[in-house]
């Protein structure tokens, strides 16, 4: 199929369309597949921002408050583990004028501060303020908005769709192959500081370099897993890069 029709069947742009209709199945992506915004940004609008993605393990968050941060593109999301143990997931966006609420990787809070004007949310997303006397609204015009986030066997997959694709084979699937690893019950038995660690960077350090942000493996923590009769033996792995 060559560009235009690409172009008009898939609503692309027509620099995308003719950058696909030019790729041979198989062979290696053109330079511009990794360095051009508007690929990025097609990148971001019809799969990372459409459909479900990992965002991290459940043991990262063991206590209540515990949260980390993780980043989609532009976009920022709190997963963070409520009072009851139950995880949610929120934009990262502070409802009074937009602010960062979390500008960490990880950390603990008993209740999401802004660090701008000081608006304070509860673990559940609430705004801590009487919003009808205040404001005139309803507490929840002014909360936190949420991200659709699933719990697969300890594995963390979020959707920034507001209407998020079935996901249920491949969670079954999933939660079926993960269940005897365990990795729920999995503890986190090394955590790099920044002293002993230098900064992740914020770039790809590929040559030549990329647009797609990207953390190091080796500023991630380290986990070991239970060993469960049904599990092989207790190892000590990396995580895996995050996107
Ligand atoms: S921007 Fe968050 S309190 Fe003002």
């Amino acid at each position: 199929m060559d560009g235009t029709a690409l172009s008009a069947r898939h609503s692309l742009s027509p620099e995308i369309a003719q950058l696909v209709a030019r790729h041979k199945p198989g062979g290696p992506l053109e330079r511009a597949f990794y360095t051009a915004p508007e690929v990025f940004a097609a990148d971001l609008a019809r799969i990372q921002h459409r459909h479900w993605l990992f965002a991290g393990y459940a043991f990262q968050i063991p206590k209540a408050g515990d949260y980390f941060t993780y980043r989609v593109g532009t976009e920022s999301i709190i997963v963070v583990r409520g009072r009851a143990g139950e995880i949610r997931a929120f934009h990262n966006v502070c409802r009074h004028r937009g602010s960062r609420i979390c500008s960490t990787e990880t950390g603990h809070a008993h209740r999401l501060v802004c660090p701008y004007h000081r608006w304070t949310y509860e673990l559940d997303g609430a705004l801590v303020l009487d919003t009808r006397r205040e404001f005139g609204v309803d507490k929840e015009d002014l909360s936190l908005k949420p991200v659709a986030i699933v719990d697969a066997a300890g594995l963390l997959f979020v959707s920034l769709s507001d209407q998020p694709p079935d996901f249920s084979e491949a969670l079954a699937t999933i939660r079926r192959k993960m269940a005897p690893h365990a990795i729920a019950r999995a503890k986190i038995a090394h955590r790099p500081t920044p002293r002993n660690t230098p900064p992740p960077p914020t770039t790809c350090s590929a040559t030549p370099p990329c647009s797609i942000p990207r953390c190091s493996p080796a500023w991630m923590p380290s986990w070991r897993a239970p060993t469960p009769a049904s599990a092989p033996s207790a190892s000590t792995r990396a995580m895996p890069c995050r996107p």
